[in-house]
């Protein structure tokens, strides 16, 4: 994409990647963009670059508006290598003496990608840095989502360089929240069950230290997707409101079937919980893509796990999908298990000590069924249903 010119002197510089489709076992259908910032001053800055494959485009949107060698100073907002891996090409072209700014774990971090390489420069939290005309802060932002991460704040222009806080993996012509509206938002929110949720959080305390600061903010501009400049309050607001994890009155039945036994019981669970008004709906593991449904799990008050019982454990995308979830530490939910089997069972006993293991509610002590479930067995799976549905919010 063409460098646009996002406010005076500043250029977002990135690429877009239309056919990315698996970012690191994330499901991106609608591929991603890697942004970075030019910033025209007295010293010329670069923030943050791309991902290896896409550094020569980079370095091309760069040269429409400068010559790379111009620029003084580049700043690292995130080590991960969607963001780094266009250093060593970018340094290459700008100098490899330039200084390279980043927080002081960034600079343990970069150094751990791209040893003795080049000035590394770590700020302080809170730390300045003129560019001429304007001046830079820091603040660190541990944990959001690695330890090195931090945001950049350009004071005079009121622009905010979020990093991935507030990003979005979707490619599109788009590049503002007014050009795109509402439909942003399901990608804003897939991004953060799976990239952030883990760190909620922390995220309350931020938003919290940010509102503190009383922090002026005309604009948002992530590394990932849209920027955010009719109204960056609206993403900040959605970032509290997911990082709550309030329960709403909604179920997630997340499983996956050999012989349709156990999706059998997955819809008759679903049935019920309809029937008690609640928001249900069955998830098969190989139907969709675990990001996919952690999106849906992260205001569901309930979430049913459902396994066939394979060579005495679980079927493998029931526990691949449990040990993503695991990861991600979704909160204030209660849960249950069910699962058809041949002869041995154990699939709903183990689901039931994962789920114990993250600390959700369990419920009902499960649904287990021989081969295939018969009429008593379905009236099982609609009394789970209701347990849950009882076990709701209103
Ligand atoms: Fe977009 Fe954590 O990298």
């Amino acid at each position: 994409m063409k460098p646009i010119e996002i406010a005076e002197g500043i250029y977002s510089v990135g690429v877009i990647d239309w056919n990315i489709r698996d970012f690191h076992g994330y499901s991106t259908y609608q591929g991603s963009t890697y942004n970075a910032y030019l910033i025209m001053d007295e010293k010329i800055t670069l923030i943050d670059t791309v991902k290896k494959e896409f550094a020569d485009d980079l370095i091309h949107n760069i040269s429409r508006i400068v010559d790379p060698k111009k620029i003084d100073y580049v700043i690292s907002n995130h080590t991960e290598m969607d963001h780094s891996g266009g250093l060593p090409r970018v340094m290459h072209r700008v100098g490899e003496d330039k200084p390279l700014y980043c927080s002081k774990v960034g600079h343990k971090n970069l150094s751990m990608h791209f040893p003795n390489r080049w000035d590394y420069r770590p700020l302080e939290d809170g730390g300045t840095l003129s560019l001429g005309k304007r001046t830079l802060t820091f603040m660190e932002t541990r944990m959001l989502h690695w330890p090195d991460s931090m945001f950049t704040y350009a004071i005079e222009d009121r622009i905010l360089f979020s990093s991935d806080a507030f990003g979005q993996h979707y490619a599109g012509l788009e590049r503002f929240d007014d050009q795109i509206g509402d439909a942003i938002m399901p990608h804003a929110r897939k991004y953060f069950a799976n990239i952030l949720l883990l760190y909620a959080p922390l995220i309350l305390k931020l938003v919290d230290k940010v509102t503190e600061m009383n922090l002026p903010l005309d604009m948002v501009c992530p590394d990932h997707g849209i920027i955010w400049r009719k109204d960056p309050g609206r993403i900040i607001n959605a970032y509290v409101e997911w990082s709550r994890q309030e329960p709403k009155r909604k179920a997630v039945v997340v499983y996956d079937s050999m012989w349709h036994s156990t999706e059998a019981m997955a819809e008759a669970i679903v049935e019920a919980l309809g029937q008690a008004g609640v928001d249900a709906k069955p998830m098969h593991l190989r139907k969709w893509n675990r990001s996919d449904v952690i999106t849906e799990i992260l205001d569901a008050g309930a979430i049913i796990v459902g396994s066939p019982t394979l060579n005495n454990g679980l079927f493998p995308t029931v526990a691949d999908f449990l040990t993503y979830m695991k990861g991600l530490k979704p909160k204030n939910k209660i849960a249950a298990a069910f699962g058809s089997y041949g002869w041995s069972g154990e699939s709903v006993k183990i689901i039931n000590k994962e789920l114990e293991e993250m600390k959700f509610d369990v419920v009902h002590p499960g649904v287990k069924i021989q081969y295939v479930p018969d009429e008593k067995g379905i009236e099982a799976c609609y009394e789970l249903g209701a347990r849950i549905a009882e076990g709701l919010p209103k």
